[in-house]
């Protein structure tokens, strides 16, 4: 009845091919809804763009954008940026289609949106990596906006990058446009609790799941792939409710300790370019072995 996306080509295991055979799964249980299963498994717009900028060399690089409206029928848009060399347009496009089904799960006005830039973002400096967030953001801008699509921070951006964004969508249109990202700092507008609250959500999502399971999170061994923001605060909060954090993996490493890992020193210095590795307080282990760690909680971030 409707052929198949002409500019992706997803696989079994790709995020785009993922996303589609969980629609599948579903489409059994939906009834006369089912009809809409083929409006899912396409985003309403993609859009792709070119972002140039002068190096502080003086050299012209340019990089990849995607912002992916997947649907936005119960509100705006809503969806991270990351900046990550790896971002595809099929990533950005599954993790748009999920944030759509995120946002319905929990009745949130807000339709389902992603973007990214394909970039290293450790390898420019400040100054470069303000020039690729604002014309990225001058790019995209065309399709955000506080009524149409809401940006928030995801992989490498943090609330410097939404300020960054604010700012170059407020210069194009004239006027502060606070409501256009999610993320911000606070004296920008930005909300008390925003910067913990996707870890606290890790972590309260785990605490009602190990209740349920019965298992006692004191002395309970916790493994963390990911240490940013999301990973370490879950961790963190974790480790207060008397959970030991036995494994950590960041893309320097994995650093383990059976008897628990010091956050209070580990996640200073898991900031650091240096990364997790760097800490002395665990033994530094092939990343394979992370898996070979007895834990009763992954958390993969
Ligand atoms: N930040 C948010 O508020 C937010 C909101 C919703 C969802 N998320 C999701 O949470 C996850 C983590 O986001 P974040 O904001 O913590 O990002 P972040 O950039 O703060 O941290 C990412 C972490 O992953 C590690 N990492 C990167 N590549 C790795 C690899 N190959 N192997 C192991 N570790 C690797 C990095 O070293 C870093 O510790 C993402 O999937 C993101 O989409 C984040």
């Amino acid at each position: 009845m409707s052929e198949k996306l002409s500019f992706v080509q997803p696989t079994p295991n790709s995020p785009w091919g993922t996303y589609l055979q969980q629609v599948d799964r579903v489409v059994p249980y939906l009834g006369d809804l089912a009809k809409w299963a083929e409006t899912l498994k396409r985003p309403k717009r993609a859009l792709i763009v070119d972002v140039p900028i002068e190096m502080d060399d003086g050299r012209i690089a340019h990089y990849e954008g995607y912002r992916v409206q997947h649907n936005m029928s119960r509100g705006p848009g809503k969806g991270g940026v990351r900046f990550h060399p790896d971002v595809t347009l099929e990533e950005v496009m599954a993790l748009s289609a999920w944030m759509t089904v995120k946002t319905a799960a929990v009745n949130l006005p807000y339709g389902g949106a992603k973007g990214g830039i394909r970039v290293d973002p450790k390898k420019l400096s400040l100054k470069e990596l303000e020039k690729v967030t604002r014309r990225y953001t001058s790019e995209i801008g065309i399709i955000i906006g506080p009524h149409t699509d809401i940006p928030a921070p995801d992989v490498n951006t943090n609330g410097q990058i939404m300020a960054w964004m604010m700012d170059t969508y407020s210069m194009n249109v004239g006027g502060t446009a606070t409501g256009v990202v999610t993320g911000k700092p606070l004296h920008l507008g930005g909300s008390l609790g925003r910067v913990k609250a996707t870890g606290r959500g890790v972590f309260v999502t785990g605490r009602e799941a190990a209740r349920r399971l019965g298992l006692d999170l004191r002395g309970a061994r916790i493994a963390v792939q990911g240490f940013g923001n999301v990973g370490s605060v879950a961790a963190e909060l974790f480790a207060e409710a008397g959970a030991k954090i036995v494994a950590v993996q960041d893309h320097t490493g994995t650093v383990v300790n059976e008897n628990g890992l010091d956050l209070e020193k580990l996640i200073p210095i898991s900031r650091t370019v240096a990364g997790c590795v760097s800490f002395k307080g665990g033994e530094v282990v092939p990343n394979e072995q992370f898996w070979d760690v007895a834990c009763d909680i992954l958390i993969p971030a």
